[in-house]
């Protein structure tokens, strides 16, 4: 059962929301040569303590930190470390907050410091396709609109889309129902969107194989050819005038850029 959130509740959900784009965005600045992703860690847990909000991840089936940062051909949940960022990697970001009893869920990929113009490509396309995706959230539309819009957008342009994670609904709860696919399955769930839907939508981009090997730590997911992987989430509301990008950073942007 999908659950569906009335106003006051999607209201509640943009702050949770907010809360996390902001802090991903003065993380953002933080993503440097020479930073450990641990001191990064440690910066989003104060930051997003000092508005009230808890971390939903620490804890969550044992995860030991409040950010995931996975570096290079780490796909998501790299547990952050004394690990330093070095230039030319790329870091993907993944933080979630629960605040007012509603989680925030969202994900930037950054590079650090110069990346060649393949791996910015990589960048590009992994967080167009999460728009392409965020444009196909409207009503009237089936769930694996989206998924295909996603999939579409990736393997057009040369990359692969994961299969072992998918996106979420998100509400008073982390995850819940749907999953989310960022592929056409034709296993999967296929419901028509309704207005008051919350969705988690997050694209993980392969440079080569979509497959996927488990590290020893039991958490980092890794490509199973070691090249590189990018991820890109935002929160997304169901609404009766389109998508509401509820971890947007800015104040009522609904644009979505579709270019390149
Ligand atoms: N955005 C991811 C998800 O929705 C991050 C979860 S990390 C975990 O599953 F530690 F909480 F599992
Ligand atoms: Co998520």
């Amino acid at each position: 059962m999908i659950i569906i959130k009335n106003p006051q509740e999607l209201q509640l959900m943009r702050e949770s929301n907010r809360l996390v784009a902001e802090a991903l965005q003065e993380l953002k600045k933080l993503v440097v040569a020479g930073i450990t992703t641990e001191e990064l860690d440690r910066f989003a847990e104060d930051f997003i303590r000092r508005r009230g909000a808890q971390p939903a991840f620490k804890g969550y089936r044992g995860y030991p930190a409040s950010l995931c940062v996975s570096v290079n051909e780490e796909i998501v949940h790299g547990i952050p470390s004394k690990k330093k960022l070095r230039d030319g990697d790329i870091a993907s970001l993944d933080l979630g907050v629960l605040m007012n009893g509603f989680y925030g869920d969202a994900a930037i990929t950054v590079p650090v410091g110069s990346v060649s113009p393949q791996v910015q490509k990589l960048l590009q396309v992994t967080e167009e396709s999460l728009y392409r995706g965020i444009a196909q959230a409207k009503v009237g539309n089936r769930l694996l609109d989206i998924s295909r819009a996603i999939q579409t957008a990736v393997e057009s342009r040369g990359f692969s889309v994961v299969r072992d994670f998918v996106g979420h609904g998100i509400g008073k709860n982390l995850h819940e129902e749907p999953q989310i696919p960022n592929f056409y399955s034709t296993t999967a769930h296929n419901p028509r969107l309704q207005e008051g839907m919350v969705f988690a939508l997050e694209p993980m981009v392969n440079e080569g194989t979509h497959k996927m090997k488990i590290l020893s730590d039991e958490w980092t997911a890794v490509t199973a050819d070691r090249k590189l992987s990018a991820h890109f989430e935002h929160t997304i509301a169901i609404t009766g005038s389109g998508p509401w990008i509820l971890s947007n950073p800015d104040h009522e942007s609904t644009a979505l850029p579709l270019a390149g």
